[in-house]
């Protein structure tokens, strides 16, 4: 097995007398983490330990957190504690800490815990047999770090994934940009990408088992290169494509900069590529974005949103803004501002900054903008945006669509859909007509709201 790298000895804690049977997961933060707790869950199952939705049925908890925004370790180990007092009452009970916080926190968890099990960072995940099985023997286990890609285990036909339809596929691993306001470098990382062979063997078998939509995932997802041809995202994006079964493609997320003339085309060139892309600006002003360290202007920016669109009529573009950035003035929000009323995003996620220990952004000793301030920017934001989008679903009303059913909805006999380009759909099938989670269905879009689109179903 592996042990974890020099200068973490084991922790010795008594020996665990009974298997765990049951174990619920707990996941925060991006799809990355998702994945990893599918990962987790399915390493599990393997082992003959089942999944439950309630922590007071578990034997083995585990807390999959993540780092990025406001108080991550605070939140973690409030939440920890909460499982503590689950365990006080049943002492057999395992805590397992993972993700990005427990990456940052490492050895320190340990001590701060005394009844912790175990701490395992994202890029351990497939040691969590060997880490329970240490544990087993009575070792308390800190594995943290990041193994060279082509030595950790990574066995996708026992992931436990969460719908029959939609499989998420890792292709590069970490991150190599230096974005001062963000963590993730750290807790995911050096880049690492997955060889074009694996990637393609594992969404083929994704696709044999009927799963119809494929996600590719990673920090710059774009930023794939396969290590051993020196292929790039475009003709990953080409390949997977035009595989037989494959309805769906998308990816998260792109980074602006690394995205070329011939990725573009791909994905005005196939149909089964989602029109749908979520494309992370951060900001609309030149002077924040160069603070921020992104590498790329605003200019640049909107001359690429055009050409995906003149590539691909109709494609929903989204973005990640940050309000609140130290040194922000007026006139940079302003021009965020402008930045969304010009681009006209699908839809958008705005974030109050928080500093991230470890980061640059605290070191270049800009003055911090007030709580009060960033707070009414990023309410602003939110309303104008609201307003935007309830203008473009508007615009909707009237059109048809295939829906990707993914749940049922509130409503008896109701289903909650995607539209291809990833807008949320609520409709009630025909009556006498059965269809499931995982089935394409038509629909015709009869009423807008700012954040869904409720429809009335097609004759198929
Ligand atoms: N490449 C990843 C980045 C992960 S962080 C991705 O785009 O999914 C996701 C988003 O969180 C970023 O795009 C950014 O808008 C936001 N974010 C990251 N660090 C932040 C911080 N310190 N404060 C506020 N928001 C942050
Ligand atoms: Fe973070 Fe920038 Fe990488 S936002 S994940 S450092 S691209």
């Amino acid at each position: 097995m592996t042990l974890p790298p020099a200068g973490a000895p084991p922790v010795a804690a008594p020996p665990v007398e009974r298997r765990p049977r049951r174990c619920f997961v707990e996941t925060w933060g991006c799809q990355m983490n998702e994945l990893d707790s599918q990962r987790m869950s399915g390493l599990l199952m393997e082992q003959g330990i089942l999944p439950t939705r309630d922590p007071k049925e578990a034997d083995l908890i585990l807390l999959n957190s993540c780092s990025v925004r406001e108080k991550a370790a605070q939140k973690a180990y409030s939440r920890l504690g909460e499982y503590r007092r689950l365990k006080r009452r049943r002492p057999e009970l395992l805590i397992g800490f993972c993700g990005c916080v427990a990456q940052q926190e490492g050895e320190k968890a340990l001590s701060r815990i005394p009844d912790l099990d175990f701490v395992l960072g994202p890029g351990r995940v497939g040691e969590l047999p060997d880490i329970l099985a240490a544990r087993r023997r009575g070792q308390r286990l800190v594995a943290t770090g990041f193994p060279d890609a082509r030595r950790r285990r990574y066995a996708f036909d026992s992931l436990s994934r969460q719908t029959s339809y939609k499989g998420m596929v890792t292709i590069i691993e970490g991150c190599n940009k230096k974005c001062t306001f963000c963590i993730v470098p750290q807790t995911r990382g050096p880049e690492q990408s997955r060889p074009l062979a694996d990637v393609l063997a594992e969404v083929r078998h994704l696709l044999d088992y009927g799963f119809v939509e494929i996600e590719l995932l990673g920090q710059t997802v774009n930023h794939w290169r396969d290590p051993e041809s020196g292929a790039d995202f475009a003709v990953l994006l080409d390949r997977v494509a035009r595989l037989d079964g494959l309805r769906r493609l998308r990816f998260v997320t792109s980074y602006p900069r690394d995205f070329t003339p011939e990725m573009v085309a791909q994905i005005g060139r196939h149909e089964t590529i989602c029109p749908y892309l979520h494309l992370p600006v951060q900001s609309g002003s030149d002077r924040m974005l160069k603070l921020m360290g992104r590498g790329y202007d605003v200019a640049t920016y909107r001359r690429l949103v055009a050409e995906l669109r003149a590539a691909r009529p109709g494609i929903a573009v989204s973005t990640d803004l940050i309000v609140g950035f130290p040194g922000e003035r007026d006139e940079d929000f302003a021009a965020t501002l402008r930045l969304v009323e010009e681009v006209r995003f699908d839809s958008l996620f705005a974030f109050k900054y928080s500093p991230r220990p470890g980061t640059a952004a605290p070191r270049l000793k800009l003055p911090p903008v007030a709580e009060a301030v960033a707070s009414e920017r990023l309410q602003t934001l939110l309303a104008r945006q609201s307003a935007i989008q309830h203008e473009i679903n508007r615009g909707l009303v009237g059109a048809s669509f295939e829906v990707l059913v993914t749940g049922w909805g509130k409503e008896p006999g109701s289903l909650v859909g995607r539209t291809p380009c990833h807008r949320v759909v609520h409709f009630t099938p025909a009556a006498g007509r059965a269809v499931v989670p995982g089935e394409m269905t038509r629909v015709r879009i009869e009423r807008a709201l700012p954040h869904s689109l409720l429809a009335a179903p097609l004759a198929a």
